[in-house]
C-alpha cells in the first residue's frame, strides 16, 4: 500500500495551505523572445525562478512542491535545446544539492531516468541520496517525465510482481508502483504561461486537484503569483463528489470523511 490515500476511493484531508503543489513551469522560451533573447536564456532565468518558488514554498508551509522539468514529449526539441536543457540540468543539480540540504529540502527526480547519460544519472543519484534524510519540503522535478509513462510502468513493475492477481488488481495495489509514491496527491497545479492544458503530466494523480493557469510566463513568476494562485484556491470549494449541502451540514469542508461515514450520513 501507497502511505498516501486515494481521493477517488477515500475523501481527503484538506487545508487552507496547498499540502502539495505542482507546477508545469511554462512560457521560458517566449519570456526570451520577448527581450531578444535566445530561448534558452529563459531556460536559464527559470533557474532562478525556481529557486524563489522554493523559497516562498517553504514560508507559506506547503510540503511538497513538484514541478515539471522536461517531458517526455521535449526530446522533439531542437537537439541545442535539448542539450542546453540537459547541461543547465546538470549544472543546476551541481550548484544546488547542498543548498537544498542545508535548508532541510528533500529532493526527488521521478520520470524514465534510463535515457540521461551517466553523469546525470550519478548526480540525480547522489543528489536524493544526501537529502533523503530532510522532511521541511519534498522538491520533486519530472524529468523525461511523462503521465502515461508513469502508469504503464507501474502497471508493468505491478503485473512482474504480481503475475497471480493479474486481472484483480486494485488502485491501491498500483499506488506503490506509481513514481509519485512518495507524495500525496496534488491539492493545486499551477500552470504558467497561458495554456490551458495537461501536457501528459502527472495525469493519474490530478484527479480531484484544483487546476489554476495564469498567463504569466515562468521567468516571471513570484511569491506573489504563488499567493494569487493559493488565494484562487482557498475560494474553491473542494467536494470530491459530494454536494455543496453535504459540507454546509458537516460545517466544513476540511473533514476528512470515509465512504461509510458519507453513506451513513446521507
Ligand atoms: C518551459 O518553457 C520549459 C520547458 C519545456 C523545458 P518553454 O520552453 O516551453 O517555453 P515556451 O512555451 O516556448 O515559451
Ligand atoms: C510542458 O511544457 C513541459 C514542461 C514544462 C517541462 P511544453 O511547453 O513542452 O508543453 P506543450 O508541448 O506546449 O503542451
Ligand atoms: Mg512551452
Amino acid at each position: 500500500m501507497s502511505a498516501f490515500g486515494s481521493s477517488t476511493q477515500t475523501v481527503p484531508e484538506s487545508g487552507d495551505v496547498p499540502k502539495h503543489v505542482a507546477i508545469i513551469m511554462d512560457g521560458n522560451g517566449r519570456w526570451a523572445r520577448k527581450r531578444f533573447l535566445p530561448r534558452v536564456a529563459g531556460h536559464k532565468q527559470g533557474v532562478d525562478t525556481l529557486r524563489r518558488v522554493i523559497k516562498a514554498s517553504i514560508e507559506r508551509g506547503i510540503e511538497y512542491l513538484t514541478v515539471f522539468a522536461f517531458s517526455s514529449e521535449n526530446w522533439r526539441r531542437p537537439s541545442e535545446e535539448v542539450s542546453f536543457l540537459m547541461n543547465l540540468f546538470v549544472s543546476a543539480l551541481n550548484e544546488e544539492v547542498a543548498r537544498l540540504h542545508k535548508n532541510g529540502i528533500r529532493l526527488k527526480i521521478v520520470g524514465d531516468l534510463s535515457r540521461f547519460e551517466l553523469p546525470l544519472r550519478q548526480l540525480i543519484e547522489a543528489g536524493e541520496r544526501t537529502t533523503a534524510g530532510n522532511s521541511r519540503l519534498t522538491l520533486t522535478i519530472a524529468a523525461n517525465y511523462g503521465g502515461r509513462w508513469d502508469i504503464l510502468q507501474a502497471c508493468n513493475r505491478l503485473a512482474r510482481a504480481h503475475p497471480e492477481k493479474c486481472g484483480e488488481w486494485s488502485e491501491g495495489d498500483l499506488a506503490p508502483y506509481l513514481a509519485m509514491a512518495h507524495t500525496p496527491e496534488p491539492d493545486l497545479f499551477i500552470r504558467t504561461g497561458g495554456e490551458e492544458r495537461i501536457s501528459n503530466f502527472m495525469i493519474w494523480q490530478l484527479a480531484y486537484t484544483e487546476l489554476y493557469f495564469t498567463d504569466r510566463l515562468w521567468p516571471e513568476f513570484d511569491a506573489k503569483t504563488l499567493d494569487d494562485a493559493i488565494a484562487s484556491y482557498q475560494r474553491r470549494e473542494r467536494r470530491f463528489g459530494r454536494t455543496s449541502a453535504q459540507l454546509q451540514a458537516d460545517g466544513s469542508s476540511l473533514q476528512p470523511e470515509s465512504p461509510m461515514q458519507q453513506s451513513q450520513d446521507a
